[in-house]
């Protein structure tokens, strides 16, 4: 297992190129498995996600031929013959769940793990079982696993409405409605830019989808869809993660290549409001740290609000604001498993209810910090990046899951970060 030996105290200097997104990627990867020939992805991070997703596309007999140094993938669905996804891979990442949706249009049988809890709480997949029900799946549960089916001439079509919005439940009704027989239609469908992207695949490959981007997405079903080549977005996490970092230190100044700033929805505004001062040009950002950081209370919500996987990080920047500020999560009410270690870093942040309390300025100071999830760790190098003196992030694990080559990058910029073997 390795850590993260982080210095702190040093201005972030520089540019760093954003890599294509983690969470678009998975869902153009299992609408790969539909087509009757290989699909070919680029701009596909090295991520252990990423790795993880192709592992489970294997175990069905589909061929995965990731060519790293180019960062794209071949998918060959051909000799697809085993429509089963494992406990023990699906438990390493949700998003396999993707796998019900995909394998039962391809199928017309699915076998896959339910994938339990994750590090801040319950993250049931209800939505999306009863919306594949509601499709004309046949759903069953088998000792942890669902099986679904479908009748033999095709799923037939329905109405689902999701309550709450769901991406991932939109990406596995979308999956199994691009090949039914009738017509489905998904109302209060997410809008998130990953589910854009991929109803834009899909109708590369075939499909017919009207409303998209919009929350009511009408699929009329097609018998076959065709393999397709299709360039994945940048990852819009890691561009605003890396726009929160250039904030926290009054002298930095960075600058982000490979951005989508329309994928960010209104995430740049609020940045703003904290006096940095930033400039979309193009696929550029250019970021610079303001002398003074305003506190500013955000609310995570569905797309184009601000985004959960951005609130740890933006709490990280809240430790540098003078004054208190507030972190409401509406989507997941525990992500707080941060704010122990971030306190132990010397933050002042209570948390009520679904709400981080943050009182800044803190002059945080160097220790050892462990993480526990994807976001919550990122959230922690941040904050011993503006720390005085050494820290150490443990479990460093859960950032390789998400963030591709993060301590090159924030070298890069003149972060002081180095990956060390962390023993016991
Ligand atoms: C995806 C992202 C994750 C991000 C989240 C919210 C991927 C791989 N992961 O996760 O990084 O934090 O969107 O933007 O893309 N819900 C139900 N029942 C369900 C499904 C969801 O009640 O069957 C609830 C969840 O508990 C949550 C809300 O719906 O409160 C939104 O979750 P959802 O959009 O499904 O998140 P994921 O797709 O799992």
């Amino acid at each position: 297992m390795d850590k993260f030996k982080i210095t702190g105290g040093t201005p972030l200097k520089g540019t760093i190129h954003v890599s294509g997104s983690k969470n678009a990627a998975l869902p153009l990867m299992a609408a790969s498995i539909l087509g009757d020939g290989p699909s070919i992805l680029r701009n596909i991070p090295r991520l252990n996600d990423i790795y993880t997703f192709n592992n489970v596309m294997r175990v069905t007999g589909t061929r995965v031929d990731f060519k790293e140094q180019e960062n794209t993938i071949e998918i060959d669905p051909t000799n697809l013959s085993y429509p089963e996804s494992p406990y023990e891979l699906v438990r390493k990442m949700r998003a396999s769940f993707y796998m019900l949706g995909a394998l039962l249009a391809k199928n017309g049988y699915a076998k896959v793990s339910l994938p339990g809890g994750c590090a801040w709480g319950p993250r049931p997949v209800d939505l999306h079982i009863e919306g594949l029900k509601a499709f004309g799946a046949e759903i069953e549960m088998d000792k942890g696993y669902v099986i679904a089916k479908r009748p033999k001439d095709g799923l037939p079509g329905g109405e689902y409405r999701l309550n709450p919005s769901s991406v991932g439940a939109t990406v596995n009704l979308l999956l199994a409605a691009s090949m039914a027989k009738g017509t489905c239609i998904i109302k209060n469908a997410a809008k998130e830019p990953d589910v854009v992207q991929l109803c834009d695949f899909l109708v590369k490959m075939g499909a017919i989808i009207n409303g998209v981007g919009t929350s009511t997405l009408t699929i009329q079903g097609v018998p076959r869809l065709a393999g397709a080549e299709f360039d994945n977005a940048p990852d819009r996490i890691e561009a605003g993660t890396y726009m929160i970092a250039g904030a926290m230190h009054p002298e930095s100044e960075i600058e982000l290549l490979n951005v989508s700033a329309e994928d960010l929805g209104i995430f740049p505004q609020w940045l703003e409001k904290t006096g940095v001062q930033l400039q979309m040009n193009g696929n550029r950002i250019s970021v610079k740290a303001p002398e003074l950081i305003k506190p500013v209370s955000i609310i995570t919500e569905i797309y184009p609000g601000f985004p959960t996987d951005l609130q740890a990080q933006w709490a990280a920047l809240m430790t540098q604001a003078q004054g208190e500020s507030q972190v409401t999560d509406t989507i997941y009410p525990d992500r707080f498993s941060y704010v122990p270690e971030m306190n132990r870093l010397g933050a002042s942040i209570k948390v009520r209810n679904n709400t981080a309390v943050i009182n800044g300025k803190s002059n945080l100071e160097g220790t050892s910090v462990m993480s526990t999830d994807l976001r919550a760790s990122v959230s922690l190098v941040m904050a011993a990046m503006v720390a005085e003196g050494e820290s150490d992030v443990l479990r460093i694990y859960h950032l390789d899951r998400g963030y591709e080559k993060l301590e090159d990058k924030l070298k890069g910029i003149g972060a002081n970060i180095e990956r060390v073997e962390q023993g016991e």
